[in-house]
């Protein structure tokens, strides 16, 4: 089982199955999010995220680095205050611009996660932070292989090393655990 998704199969990203796995509201009740925050969702996708967030923030920057995804997410964008881009966020992202730095069943795509959450944690204005939402590391049939899963504990190890604050971690459906620190 590869660890990268296959863009050809954005479909899968908003199949009924996922909503019941992966409800929005329940991802939304447990972030940093309001009326004021700009928030950007890295490894946007289709915009799973990126569009019911922008119901609530002042700011969406949904980024990917699959032209497939951002296609897709351009033809289901109808509000103004969702910003999207092709490429790599730290050549996006301004230092300390942005209030949320949002991932969703990306980290385990990434090469050097150790890399990226520097790089984001730049991106994130002081008091601002960092979410990472991934695949639990335990065998299942969905998901990447076990291998290649991120345990919540190596994500929280990561936040404190950056001497993150505030660092809370909750789970979704025993499929999905979100972890949240503050800069
Ligand atoms: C499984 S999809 C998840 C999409 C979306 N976050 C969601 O939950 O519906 C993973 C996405 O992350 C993107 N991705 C992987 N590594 C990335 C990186 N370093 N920067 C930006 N996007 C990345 C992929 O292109 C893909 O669209």
């Amino acid at each position: 089982m590869s660890h990268i998704f296959d863009p050809k199969k954005f479909r899968k990203l908003e199949s009924p199955e996922r909503k019941k796995m992966l409800p929005v509201q329940e991802v939304l009740s447990f972030l940093p999010l309001s009326s004021s925050s700009v928030i950007a969702d890295v490894g946007c996708g289709i915009g799973y995220f990126s569009i019911p967030f922008a119901e609530t923030a002042k700011e969406v920057i949904a980024i990917d680095i699959n032209e497939i995804m951002i296609d897709e997410l351009k033809n289901r964008v109808s509000t103004k205050n969702i910003r999207m881009f092709l490429g790599d966020f730290s050549d996006l992202l301004e230092e300390e611009s942005i209030d949320v730095f949002f991932t969703a069943t990306v980290i385990h795509e990434v090469d050097n996660l150790e890399s990226f959450t520097k790089k984001a944690y730049d991106t994130v204005k002081s008091d601002g932070y960092i979410v990472y939402l991934d695949f639990i590391k335990k065998e299942m049939p969905i998901g990447p292989s076990y291998d290649k899963r991120i345990a919540k504990e190596s994500v929280v190890s990561l936040f404190k090393s950056l001497e993150m604050s505030d660092i809370e971690v909750t789970t979704i459906s025993d499929t999905f655990y979100i972890v949240k620190g503050k800069k």
